[in-house]
């Protein structure tokens, strides 16, 4: 006993103190027996084979059977149409010998299907279509092709890769005996890890599929991985495959495809003619290979050459998962656009923030005691810094017990509460899913009286070691712990502490530190008899889930807030998340982009970084940069370990807190900006922020930058990151006729591809698209709920007709009023010389957000006044002057609510 509690704490202070991720705790395919066996399998050699005799036929679905010659065992497979230009495969044992894992609750209701058209229809094969989309099925050996307009995007089991490891018996070993079981992976049927044991009750149960993308040159998604945008090849004696399987990976390694904290199985392949997407839906530990053409070597491509054969590039993928059924999604596109809409079609969309959660969250491990949370608030008061939300990490609990206050450092939690809201502050605090194992404790008490926890595979309740010490995992997917846990947010259980408070899920993979890879055994049991690994990946989500409907029932009209650092496909209906624990290094600060633009198109826009770094300490350089490169992604938040020294913003000398001012503030002018694109992509599903090739995917130059992000598709940020920078080389897409605006001095740029920039510490090139219009406050203020009221800045970026346009959303920032019409969403418009403005839905709103000044940017010359026209205030006219490029318009005091007009002459 007294030995494995030694492990125990000798284990916790690996956790604590390794400043370097321990690689060799994590497995690599080779190291999983499902994975060496489905990574195994011989390519073109399928035996499975459609018995289209079988066929049935529905008005959105054809269904057949499936058979293992070699195996002989029977499937069922269906493959039907869905709405918005998507197909659905899905296949499943017809008599297993036990039930196989489907999901629930993942997708966002069910999809809604499509007439389909049988057009052909023998033995051999089978045609369907709807739309411009088309579907082969093919017999021997059993491969589906689906066709875009004609043209041929993807091919399931191209490669003979397919395969269902039916549930079977174990064969029992006799001695000198040749059998199966001699051909089998010695890890089949149990499986040790380090010191774990996975008893393996089912045996083996895996699933394989193989997917061709015909002429595609890259690929992107499968978040959550600290790498680059554009996927990698990975294969044996290469790269190890993308994995997924929800792990807390302190100080993580980039450039890897490692596990991280979150799984979203969705991938897109892509050439400059189409975008094609697959989602593969399974929670179970997944592991994806992944091969580009491109990425072969020059010897083949020259045997290419020689042949004389056109070398069509494409990319191949390799789905394998432990467990579970077929239930794959392909996204027909055809564009970047049309993919990302038709994947929250399936999952769904972020709904609308609250306003200020879009504004600068200041966080650390820990602000320690209520006088801190104050002090630190003041000083950015005094240091004229803007402030939204502070936070607090595990700390303020009472020994790490959730929904409890330190007696003595948090005593008076809501006194401290109403301090911050009377300064329009916010408060968000940690809860995590492990409960400490205490007697006394309300939350473990409940839970083990009334059954609430995950078994061990023999049935006893699990323990495991997390923050509190000893600890218990309960059964979210048990309706019971989910109602149970709802309710706690509601205002009696948490310490009569205000609705104010959100909420952060942090340790939700969730997070064992003596488990095997510092997770859940996987033969541990769930609600319906299921084994913690059939669900693995959506434990995180989950637990989201329920704290949303939590903070609903709490308060039906306030938007909840919370950021999560596990996630799943579907997380984006219920939290932001972050990155998780980086480390205060250059490559850190470089991949945030690319890892929150994989997660962007893979529906959670709402991502960020720990601004600076989570581990260690950024030298002020860095953190200036990471500053300046975390304005222009989603979620905005400094935090730091516990270990590391203070680095609020204020804290530095006079030049960097500038510079770090300057940031903050940029973020809050573009706070309209933000609030306008996140209730779009609530309204119309598409990120929020965007990779270039996304808004250019005709452009083959862009397809590997990660270094550039689009928001929504008017500003380009180009982050920099390394140290002593003097230059920088943008990228500027579009072409000859397409214009960016530097936003530091309104130079215009034409869309002429990369140009080199020279920087100083003071900020990163950031510009404006031609063609948009961008509404800002350029008020400082020290909160965002201080803005309500501030005037607009319109900043009019003309493109080369002359043109532009763009949108603004005004609300109450915190209520659902807005779905009951209670917005207002207008559209800026200017051609002709003429600036109007119009409601895009005939809605109202009160406000009183006026318009202060226009500033347009490649205006004509000779411009002599401007003359505004609106209902109220008739005809005046207004002032302008030229300054650094730009026309500025002074004054025009029209409300927002009011249609205008404002005419250059
Ligand atoms: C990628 O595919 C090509 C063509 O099928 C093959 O020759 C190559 O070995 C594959 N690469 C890897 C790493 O699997
Ligand atoms: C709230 O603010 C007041 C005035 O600054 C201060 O005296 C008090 O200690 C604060 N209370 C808490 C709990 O932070
Ligand atoms: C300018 O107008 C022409 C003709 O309508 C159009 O083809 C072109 O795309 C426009 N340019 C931009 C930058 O919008
Ligand atoms: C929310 O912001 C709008 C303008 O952005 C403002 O008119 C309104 O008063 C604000 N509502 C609240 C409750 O602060």
């Amino acid at each position: 006993m007294k030995w494995t509690i030694r492990i125990l704490l000798f284990s916790l202070f690996l956790y604590q103190t390794c400043f370097a991720v321990v690689k060799e705790n994590f497995k690599e395919c080779s190291q999983s027996s499902f994975c060496r066996r489905l990574r195994g399998i011989k390519p073109d050699n399928s035996n499975y084979v459609l018995n289209l005799k079988s066929l049935q036929v529905s008005d959105n679905s054809v269904e057949s059977e499936l058979w293992n010659s070699a195996e002989n065992v029977k499937f069922k497979l269906v493959l039907t149409a869905l709405a918005g230009n998507m197909f659905r495969l899905y296949a499943d044992e017809i008599s297993p010998l036990h039930k196989r894992y489907r999901v629930e609750n993942v997708l966002n209701g069910e999809p809604q299907v499509e007439r389909l058209e049988v057009l052909k229809r023998t033995e051999d094969e089978v045609i369907i279509q709807f739309g411009d989309n088309k579907a082969v099925l093919k017999a021997k050996p059993f491969k589906v092709e689906f066709y875009k307009d004609g043209t041929l995007v993807a091919v399931v089991n191209g490669r003979g890769l397919f395969t269902i490891e039916h549930f079977r018996t174990k064969n029992v070993q006799v001695d000198g005996e040749e059998n199966q079981l001699q051909q089998e992976d010695p890890g089949a049927w149990e499986e040790n890890f380090k010191s774990h044991h996975d008893s393996k009750p089912r045996g083996p149960e895996g699933i394989s599929l193989d997917i061709t993308f015909p002429g595609a040159v890259r690929s992107y998604g499968l978040p959550q991985h600290a790498d680059r945008l554009s996927l990698r090849t990975t294969g044996p004696g290469g790269l190890d495959p993308y994995r997924f399987y929800n792990l807390d990976v302190f100080e993580y390694l980039v450039d890897s495809t490692m596990a991280l904290y979150g799984s979203i199985p969705v991938v897109y392949a892509h050439s400059s003619s189409n975008t094609v997407g697959a989602f593969w839906l399974n929670p179970s530990e997944t592991w994806v290979d992944i091969n580009n053409s491109k990425d072969q070597n020059v010897v083949s491509s020259l045997v290419n050459l020689v042949s004389g054969q056109a070398s069509e590039s494409r990319v191949d993928v390799h789905f394998m998962s432990e467990s579970g059924v077929v239930d794959l999604f392909i996204l027909m596109g055809p564009t970047p656009k049309d993919c990302a809409k038709q994947y929250t079609q399936l999952t769904g969309v972020a709904p609308l923030p609250q306003y200020y959660t879009l504004a600068y969250h200041q966080c650390r491990w820990n602000y320690i005691t209520e006088d801190d949370v104050t002090t630190v608030v003041k000083n950015f008061d005094e240091h004229d810094m803007p402030v939204d939300t502070m936070w607090l990490d595990i700390e303020y609990t009472d020994g790490k017990k959730y929904f409890t206050w330190d007696p003595i450092k948090f005593a008076h939690p809501d006194q401290m509460l109403m301090n911050l809201t009377s300064t329009g502050r916010h408060l968000v605090v940690i809860i995590d899913p492990h409960v400490k194992r205490e007697g006394g404790y309300f939350l473990h008490e409940d839970s083990l009286s009334n059954d609430y926890y995950v078994k061990t595979k023999d049935g006893n309740v699990y323990e495991g070691w997390c923050w509190p010490g000893s600890s218990s995992y309960p059964d979210f997917f048990n309706p019971t712990v989910f109602d149970y846990y709802k309710a706690l947010y509601s205002k009696l259980k948490f310490d009569n502490v205000n609705n104010d408070i959100m909420i952060w899920n942090d340790m939700n993979e969730p997070s064992v530190f003596n488990g095997p890879e510092i997770t859940m055994p996987k033969d541990c049991l769930h609600h319906g008899g299921w084994e913690h690994r059939h669900l693995h990946n959506m434990y995180g989500m989950v637990y989201t889930a329920i704290t949303y409907e939590g903070l609903l029932q709490r308060n039906p009209n306030r938007r909840p807030f919370i950021l999560s650092r596990s996630h799943f496909a579907g997380t984006q209906r219920y939290a932001a998340i972050w990155t998780g624990d980086n480390n205060a290094d250059w490559n850190h600060l470089a991949a945030s982009y690319p890892m929150c633009l994989s997660e962007a198109l893979a529906g959670v826009s709402f991502c960020g970084a720990d601004i600076g770094g989570f581990f260690n300490n950024p030298d002020v350089e860095l953190l200036q940069r990471w500053y300046q490169a975390a304005v222009w992604l989603p979620f905005f938040r400094a935090h730091a370990h516990i270990d590391t020294r203070r680095r609020e913003p204020y804290l530095f000398a006079e030049d960097v807190r500038h510079r770090i001012r300057t940031a903050l503030r940029l973020r809050y002018a573009h706070l309209p900006t933000w609030y306008t694109l996140f209730y779009e992509h609530e309204r119309f599903g598409e990120p929020v922020v965007r990779p270039l090739f996304y808004m250019y995917p005709k452009d083959p130059e862009v397809v590997d930058i990660d270094n550039q992000v689009l928001v929504g598709d008017s500003i380009l940020a180009h982050m920099i990151s390394e140290s002593g920078a003097t230059t920088a080389n943008v990228y500027l897409p579009g072409g000859s006729s397409e214009y960016w605006y530097d936003m530091r001095d309104w130079r215009k740029y034409a869309g002429n591809g990369y140009t080199s920039f020279s920087v100083n510490l003071d900020s990163i090139p950031v510009f404006y698209r031609g063609g948009s219009i961008i509404c800002r406050k350029d008020r400082p203020r020290r909160a965002s709920s201080l803005m309500h009221k501030d005037p607009f800045t319109l900043i009019i970026a003309l493109d080369s007709n002359n043109s532009a346009k763009g949108t603004l959303y005004i609300d109450d920032n915190e209520s659902f009023e807005y779905r009951k019409q209670k917005y207002l969403y207008i559209q800026f418009q200017f051609k002709n010389n003429e600036l109007t403005s119009s409601l895009i839905d005939k809605t109202d709103y009160e406000t009183l957000e006026w318009i202060e000044r226009v500033i347009v940017l490649g205006a004509p010359s000779g411009v002599q006044k401007a003359v505004l026209t609106s209902k109220s205030l008739g005809s005046v006219d207004l002032e302008t002057h030229y300054s650094d490029d730009a026309l500025i318009i002074r004054k025009p005091g029209v409300s927002v609510r009011e249609s205008f007009a404002v005419k250059l002459i």
